[in-house]
């Protein structure tokens, strides 16, 4: 992997994990420190673009949003700030709950396995938003399936997916059956600035599921 050496090594760190065991085990020792090292260190955009990419189109602010891996609640605080209220967080560490719950921020938070499926019926969301999630070791494309099962009819999948982990899983082939099979419709797909400091991009992705 390039830019190794200019990473930050708790970073490094999650996106060389064994399995899932060893990530949780990551950031249960780095919840604490999490926002500064990905904010003032790496320079950290996930949760900026993405927000603010999800809040150009969606305007109803009694929208039922899914945070996927919201780790500590980047997300949730600033959709709250936005008035968008109605928020569930999920994440696999509950040590990054922790952190998210001391913000107020969502009306409930859940200690969920992204790679499992999703125990949420049908057409529940009107909107999932992922960001920084999609990345080497984290949680794969095939997520993408299961987080448009639990959208709602027009609703929308906002997301990151890390370079590293654009270029190594089959991304694009996932998003072209989704497009493909009509289950979702492109709103928004580039390229965008993502770890600042690292000189890190990622893909970052809009889609209106039909
Ligand atoms: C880079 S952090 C991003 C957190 C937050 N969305 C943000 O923008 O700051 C990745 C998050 O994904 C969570 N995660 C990793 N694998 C997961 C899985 N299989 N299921 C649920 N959450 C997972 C981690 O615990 C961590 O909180």
């Amino acid at each position: 992997m390039k830019n190794t050496k200019r990473m930050i090594s708790t970073i490094y760190d999650t996106l060389h994990a064994a399995d899932l065991v060893e990530l949780e085990h990551i950031y249960k020792n780095w919840a604490k420190k999490y926002e500064d090292d990905v904010i003032n260190l790496a320079g950290y955009v996930g949760h900026l673009i993405t927000s603010e990419l999800l809040l150009s189109y969606l305007k109803d602010t009694q929208a039922k949003i899914l945070d996927a891996g919201c780790g500590t609640g980047l997300v949730g605080e600033i959709l709250n700030n936005n008035e968008f209220k109605n928020l569930i967080g999920v994440d696999f560490s509950q040590e990054m709950l922790n952190i998210a719950m001391q913000k107020n921020v969502y009306q409930s938070l859940e200690l969920v396995d992204l790679t499992k499926k999703l125990d949420y019926e049908d057409n529940l969301f009107d909107a999932v938003i992922c960001a920084g999630t999609f990345t080497c070791g984290h949680v794969g494309p095939e997520a993408l399936r299961e987080m448009v099962r639990i959208i709602k009819q027009g609703g929308y999948i906002c997301f990151t997916v890390r370079k590293q982990e654009w270029e190594a899983s089959p991304y694009m082939q996932i998003i072209n059956d989704l497009e493909d099979t009509q289950a979702w419709q492109k709103l928004e797909h580039t390229t965008k600035k993502y770890n600042l400091k690292e000189g890190v991009s990622c893909q970052l992705c809009l889609y209106q599921v039909n």
